[in-house]
């Protein structure tokens, strides 16, 4: 079936019950450090309330386990998101019950309700039935603009759609699938990936998936230590995964048969140990010496990478390149992501940052609006991209209840 979107549903004096992933990171003092998440969501609540719609969302933030934790509470959530909407958002008391239900039923259009963590009730993660049922009949339509949370088969994210027949995805999700998914069936060419981050063993899926559809595949981070390791090479004490030297080795094979580049770096800069004022050398990648470690993409490897974005006609990353949370070793990434903010900008190439920490590395440095789309998924880009069915972005559009 056809996911239906906001443009197929009337919502003028109805309850919309929206799935939002408002998982922010906040501080000790429970101030929210990153309101990314919920500024991706304005777009959606905006069109909703604009259509006369009254609003009950539902979230979860962090993994309390199915406990009621205070540290844990939508409060700070609620309050900055009323600041952002400039109206009031309610929180609920819990999420479910007859008080939430009170509350709920009450509301008039332009209203908005927010219920209180969902997974402090374990029946969330279990995608219990009635759980499902007891959070659908706070609303009269089904919106799911929580992309973020998409690949979890939840009650919120997949259980209740089950229940309200009208049911739709948000503007956030529409981008979301249409960058991570549809783009990627059918990518701008050539199509370049660039992949990153500490380990292989969470990238077998996209790399076996993207092998297929890129022109060239650009690897970098510490994964490429264990393709190294796959060649031959000494690492010294770079991060090593022992037990996917094999995959690595089978990659490096397949792309081969498949016509597909694969680029390694030539070189790297290494340091003495893994610290911000480590010494450090660049040194070619046959030449690691024995005690160093890998921290970065060397000068080349810059020169390589930038080259290979530049003339693409669609980019997705996914993972950092060097660990560029120290500032000496976040040159790799930086180059690489100016250089593909630049391509954005002057030839329209399509710039697709799959979330988490590639997301926050580009917004470390300042380019998050340059590119095309940045998720504001984690989890659920890399299944995404690995070519994986998320369960929330499937029941969307399954027919019937
Ligand atoms: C995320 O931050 O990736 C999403 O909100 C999902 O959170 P989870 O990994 O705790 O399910």
């Amino acid at each position: 079936m056809k996911r239906k979107t906001l443009e197929d549903i009337q919502v003028a004096g109805k309850r919309v019950l929206v799935r939002v992933d408002f998982n922010a990171p906040l501080d000790d003092r429970l101030h929210i450090t990153d309101d990314t998440r919920l500024q991706a969501a304005l777009p959606t609540l905006e069109h909703l309330l604009d259509q006369g719609a009254a609003l009950v969302l539902m979230s979860h933030l962090g993994r309390p386990k199915g406990k009621r934790l205070p540290q844990m509470s939508l409060k700070p959530v609620a309050e900055r998101l009323g600041q952002l909407l400039g109206r009031p958002v309610q929180l609920a008391p819990d999420c479910v019950g007859p008080e939430v239900e009170r509350l709920a039923g009450g509301l008039r259009p332009g209203q908005v309700l927010m219920l209180e963590n969902l997974r402090f009730h374990p029946e969330e993660e279990k995608n219990d039935p009635e759980f499902a049922r007891q959070l659908a009949a706070l609303g009269e339509i089904y919106v799911d603009d929580a992309f973020g949370s998409a690949h979890r088969a939840h009650a919120s994210t997949e259980g209740v759609a089950r229940h309200l027949a009208v049911r739709a995805s948000g503007l956030l999700m529409e981008r979301e699938i249409q960058y991570l998914r549809d783009a990627v069936q059918q990518p701008r060419r050539p199509f370049v990936a660039v992949l990153g981050g500490v380990k292989v063993s969470g990238k077998i899926e996209l790399i076996e998936n993207l092998l297929n559809k890129v022109d060239a595949l650009l690897i970098g981070g510490a994964m490429a230590y264990t393709f190294f390791k796959a060649m031959g090479l000494e690492i010294g004490n770079s991060l090593l995964e022992a037990e996917r030297v094999e995959v690595a080795r089978q990659t490096l094979a397949r792309a081969e048969e498949r016509g597909v580049q694969l680029l390694l770096p030539v070189d790297c800069v290494v340091a003495d140990r893994f610290a911000a004022d480590a010494q450090t050398r660049v040194v070619a990648r046959q030449e690691i010496p024995a005690g160093w470690l890998g921290m970065d993409i060397g000068p080349q490897t810059r020169q390589l990478f930038t080259a290979q974005v530049s003339g693409a006609g669609m980019v997705i990353w996914n993972g950092p390149l060097g660990v560029c949370e120290m500032a000496p070793f976040a040159e790799g990434t930086r180059q690489v992501a100016q250089a593909l903010a630049r391509a954005s900008a002057e030839r329209g190439t399509l710039s697709i940052i799959g979330g988490g920490d590639t997301a926050g590395a580009i917004a470390q440095l300042g380019l998050s609006g340059q590119m095309t789309h940045v998720s504001t998924g984690g989890g659920a880009s890399l299944e995404c991209l690995s070519g994986l069915v998320l369960p929330g972005v499937a029941v969307l559009e399954r027919e019937g209840g």
